[in-house]
């Protein structure tokens, strides 16, 4: 379903309201009276989340954000407060960036906390979407889409539920059994809720669904509200132990590796950090610049969530990681994605239709338009991401290391020959069979590499060699924005551009090869006619990577099987794991697509936070799947 946005409209005494439910969105007298009255007090705020590590909540219905601004700013002024603020909330028609800016204007208390949320405020996509906000202490996990699709796939445990929709009698669905039982079921031990509405029906929707509630006093013009707690025994939910020691050992320093190093080390860990290359950035993470894009489909599918999802935590990491000082070599110059004949171009220009998506993240072009937009002829039009772009893997390597500072303990140089388990947790031996580092938790980001490892012995990773053509190139020429067709071609990046790329399955040759140019520049000229003609494929220089590629072509994020102990139902659930091993692996030719929102998610597990992708998709990453599914033998391809 597509994400409409709300229209800014206020009532003649300037309370914002919306005509689609003929309702203001806070009490007229205070907003700002009312989130501190009914939802932070209500819910014993500040008082329960001192001295505690983390504290999740969960609100119905975001609107313009101002339950969620006025929960950050007690939070700051508390100096007891825990040291981590998750805050997750649906929203099924947000606010335009302008219009949210507008609307926080009239809070200036607010301005700096306003000015961040709005820096950070996502494409209006479908879908969950991860902000790190003041220097990652507090996050804010937005669902864009109906709330009770939301409620059902948000992977999170709530300490406080702040119930906020329009009133009950004209948003029921807001307010209904389904949406009441979808919070119990993400309820932690203790939780509480809160709402301005002491509506019969939702006293009585909430009791079904295990809440005791009471009515207290309420704000402004309303007499009452209602505070309520989950009644049910909380032997069933155990919260999962917080990791005790902060510390992991994460084989691989490409951008696999040092994504996770930074989210990592944001959450307070130590990580020692180790690769067999002299430098971070060396293995299939080492080419000057690749693509950072999403992949849409018509009925947008796992893959097109999880690249739209990919696409858009990786410019937003990007820009994270500039704000604080550790720029990544990128331009988000834009990516246009050429049709291969008439009946694709149909296709593509159907998708754009049907998915509806913001015209900045996706639009359709006409091969007039999509030359003018490359600054040169081209073969046909097709699908334009405006907002997409290149990156320089090595780099974002450099920043991530970077950003993590004296976090990490890096090894260079050191080929990791096995990893053993013992009552501390796991070791990584070298050669010689010393010990050079160990932790409680392991992470294999070692690329292609990881097939080494006896532990991950169960993963179906496959080396797919890759090799990208450097073309020489004046700075300014055309095109100057990414154009992919089959293979693709970047802008001029220090004086080369990278055509590319050849896949070849289990093709370990490291040098580089004429014919492999040959094919990148025939692909070149399929998009741009004419383009490649200038290119003797015998004098191109270039560079080879291998590709750690999957079966279905999905990433492979989160803890490793045990082989040795077969599940007994076909479900992910019921598959054992080895304890503190993980991987991060299988990204293919997305690697940049993947790595943030992976390394976000690994960590975000790890840590037991609420997780940044919905249930489905963590399921759709899941390196035990192999298990429950065998993957088919077959082609596997880009
Ligand atoms: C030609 C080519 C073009 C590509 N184009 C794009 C693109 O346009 N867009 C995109 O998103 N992706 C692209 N990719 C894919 C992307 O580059 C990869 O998916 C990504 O780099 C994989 O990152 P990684 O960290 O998992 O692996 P790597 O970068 O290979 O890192 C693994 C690291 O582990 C280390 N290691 C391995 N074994 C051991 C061991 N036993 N002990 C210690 N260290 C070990 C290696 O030295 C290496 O540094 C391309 C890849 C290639 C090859
Ligand atoms: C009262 S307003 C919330 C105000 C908000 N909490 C704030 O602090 O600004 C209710 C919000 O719920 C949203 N909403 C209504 N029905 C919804 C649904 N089924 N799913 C998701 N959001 C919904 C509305 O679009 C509106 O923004």
């Amino acid at each position: 379903m597509p994400i409409i946005p709300a229209r800014l409209e206020r009532t003649p005494d300037g309370v914002l309201y919306s005509s689609a439910f003929d309702d203001v969105y806070h009490s007229p007298e205070d907003a700002l009276g009312q989130a501190r009255h009914v939802f932070i007090a209500g819910n014993g705020l500040p008082e329960r989340w001192q001295r505690r590590e983390r504290f999740t909540l969960i609100e119905t219905g975001f609107g313009a954000g101002l339950n969620f601004l006025a929960t950050w700013a007690a939070w700051r002024d508390d100096p007891l407060r825990c040291a981590r603020l998750h805050f997750v909330s649906c929203e099924r028609q947000p606010f335009l960036r302008e219009d949210l800016a507008l609307i926080h204007a009239r809070w200036p208390a607010f301005a700096a906390l306003a000015a961040e949320l709005q820096a950070q405020w996502p494409v209006l996509a479908p879908g969950l979407h991860r902000l790190n906000l003041d220097g990652g202490r507090v996050t804010l996990t937005l669902f864009l889409g109906d709330a009770a699709d939301g409620l059902a796939q948000v992977v999170a445990r709530a300490d406080a539920f702040y119930l906020d929709g329009f009133a009950p009698a004209k948003n029921p669905d807001l307010w209904s059994a389904r949406i009441f039982h979808l919070l119990a079921r993400l309820a932690a031990p203790g939780a509480t809720l809160a709402t301005w509405s002491v509506a019969g029906s939702v006293r009585e929707g909430l009791r079904r669904a295990g809440f005791e509630t009471d009515k207290v006093r309420g704000f402004g013009g309303k007499w009452q509200m209602l505070r309520g707690r989950l009644a049910r025994a909380a032997a069933e939910d155990a919260p999962p132990a917080a990791p005790t020691a902060r510390h992991a050992l994460v084989i691989g320093a490409g951008i696999a590796g040092c994504t996770l190093a930074e989210r990592l080390a944001e959450r307070g860990w130590r990580i020692d950090l180790v690769d067999a290359a002299a430098a971070p950035g060396q293995g299939a993470s080492g080419n000057l610049a690749g693509v950072l894009r999403p992949l849409p489909s018509l009925d947008d599918n796992r893959m097109s969530r999880l690249t739209r999802a990919g696409s858009l935590h990786g410019w937003r990491n990007i820009a994270n990681l500039a704000a604080r000082g550790f720029p990544v070599r990128s331009d988000a110059c834009g990516v246009l994605h050429l049709a291969r004949d008439a009946a694709q171009q149909a296709k593509m220009r159907a998708v754009v239709e049907r998915l509806a998506l913001p015209p900045e993240h996706l639009a359709y072009v006409d091969e007039t338009r999509a030359a003018q937009i490359a600054g040169c002829a081209v073969a046909a039009g097709g699908w334009w991401f405006a907002g997409s772009g290149w990156v320089q893997p090595p780099s974002l390597c450099a920043a991530s290391l970077a950003a993590a500072g004296s976090s990490v303990r890096a090894q260079f140089g050191r080929p990791v020959a096995r990893l053993q388990r013992d009552a501390e947790g796991w070791r990584a031996i070298v050669a010689d069979g010393s010990t050079i580092a160990a932790a409680p938790v392991v992470v294999l980001a070692a690329g292609v590499g990881v097939r080494d490892f006896d532990v991950a012995s169960g993963l179906p990773v496959v080396s797919a060699r890759g090799q990208v053509s450097h073309l020489p190139a004046s700075p300014g020429t055309a095109p100057k924005v990414v154009v992919c067709r089959g293979g693709y071609v970047s802008p001029e990046v220090d004086g080369v551009r990278c055509a590319g790329a050849t896949f070849a399955v289990d093709d370990d040759d490291t040098a580089l090869r004429a014919a492999d140019h040959a094919d990148n520049l025939d692909k070149l000229d399929a998009m741009l006619p004419g383009f490649a003609s200038g290119f003797s494929a015998a004098r191109l220089s270039g560079r080879v990577g291998f590709r750690p590629a999957s079966p279905d072509r999905l990433p492979m994020i989160g803890a490793v099987a045990d082989a040795s102990v077969p599940p007994l139902k076909p479900e992910l659930a019921a598959v054992a794991r080895q304890p503190g091993l993980y991987v991060l692996s299988g990204y293919g030719a997305r690697g940049l697509v993947w790595s943030a929102l992976a390394a976000e998610l690994l960590a975000s597990q790890l840590e037991h936070d609420p997780l940044p992708l919905t249930r489905d998709l963590c399921e759709a990453v899941d390196p035990a799947r192999f298990v429950v599914r065998p993957p088919a033998t077959g082609r596997i391809d880009e």
